[in-house]
């Protein structure tokens, strides 16, 4: 039974059909995940970073290719440290078919920060807000915005950032409920996202250690976010985004059957060999498939054999036999 709810979030005209999106991955969420996520019915996807510098200067095809397709609405989103690259790639991407931009002012790694993108520019807010505005003025679609909670323990900013980006016209935020100088350690702070909340009036998705119903729904009580971004709860679960909105919607959930499963990592490491080449594709696909085993055989010792037999062969029949063979065992 679906329930329609009143309360639906709205991106610009975009009315999302759940509160449970998918985070943007490097490396994870290329095309060919996202549109697994997408068809199990995640309401928004977001594709990979892209450098804005690298893609202005790319041709048209190579930023098809890391951009991928379009899955309504098409969310693209931009990294960059200088007003007049990221102005640039704002209208390269409208004409790739971007429905929104996303901003990245929250990716940690040394290589991102050092150029002092990501969440570096939350150190400089000023800078951050040129980045911002050469966006909004250069965009005819919506611009959102992804952040963490500030540099470090004594800089959390993410409040201040948000409202100054709202008045320049970001029409939605995500918080990842951790600082900078935390990476991926310890536990996301959901409670600390509320008071980005509190500053801004767009809205707001909390982002941070989200794998579970439980877990979204005990994230939006301690920030009053409106929705939840999942990233890594994904892995090897690209139908977690569009369950966990399902049950948020209290919509009946999907009940998928092993067979189903299994059809969904077939396509998958399928569409992986055609977007990445075979050579590529055999490789790339590789981390996926361990997620997935991992996702579905709680025997470490089974796992370890299954991931071994995957990840041994570059032979693609080999794979799928061993896929056909890993499901069909779990189906009796
Ligand atoms: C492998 C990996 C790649 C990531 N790439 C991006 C990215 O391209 N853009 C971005 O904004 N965040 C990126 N992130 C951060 C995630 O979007 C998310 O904020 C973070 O993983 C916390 O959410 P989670 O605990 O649900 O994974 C990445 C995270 C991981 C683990």
């Amino acid at each position: 039974m679906k329930v329609m709810t009143t309360d639906a979030i709205k991106i610009g005209d975009f009315k999302l059909n759940g509160k449970a999106i998918l985070a943007p991955m490097s490396g994870v969420t290329d095309f060919p995940f996202r549109k697994l996520a997408h068809q199990w019915g995640a309401p928004l996807v977001v594709s990979e970073m892209v450098a804005s510098e690298s893609l202005v200067n790319e041709n048209e095809d190579m930023s098809r290719r890391a951009i991928g397709e379009h899955l309504a609405p098409f969310v693209i989103q931009l990294a960059g440290r200088k007003a007049y690259w990221m102005s640039e790639a704002t209208k390269r991407v409208q004409d790739l078919g971007a429905d929104i931009i996303d901003i990245n002012m929250g990716c940690p790694a040394k290589q991102v920060t050092k150029g002092l993108s990501g969440s570096a520019l939350m150190r400089d807010l000023d800078h951050a807000l040129t980045l911002i505005e050469a966006v909004v003025s250069a965009s005819s679609v919506p611009v959102t915005l992804k952040m963490r909670l500030g540099w470090d323990d004594k800089s959390i900013n993410a409040p201040e950032l948000a409202k100054r980006a709202e008045n320049a016209g970001v029409q939605a935020f995500t918080v990842h409920g951790r600082t900078r100088q935390q990476f991926y350690k310890g536990q996301a702070d959901w409670s600390k996202v509320r008071a980005v909340k509190e500053a801004i009036t767009k809205p707001l998705f909390v982002n941070g250690d989200i794998c579970t119903l439980a877990d979204a729904k005990a994230a939006m009580t301690a920030s009053k976010a409106d929705g939840v971004m999942i990233g890594r709860g994904a892995y090897g679960a690209p139908w977690l985004p569009a369950q966990i909105s399902r049950q948020l919607n209290g919509e009946t959930p999907l009940a998928p059957t092993i067979s189903d499963y299994k059809d969904c990592v077939l396509e998958h490491y399928e569409h992986m060999l055609l977007h990445y080449g075979k050579k590529y594709g055999v490789k790339s696909a590789r981390k996926h498939l361990v997620w997935y085993i991992d996702h579905f055989e709680k025997d470490e010792s089974e796992a370890k054999q299954w991931r071994q037999k995957l990840c041994s062969t570059e032979n693609i029949k080999d794979v799928t036999n061993h896929l056909n063979s890993f499901f069909d065992q779990k189906e009796y």
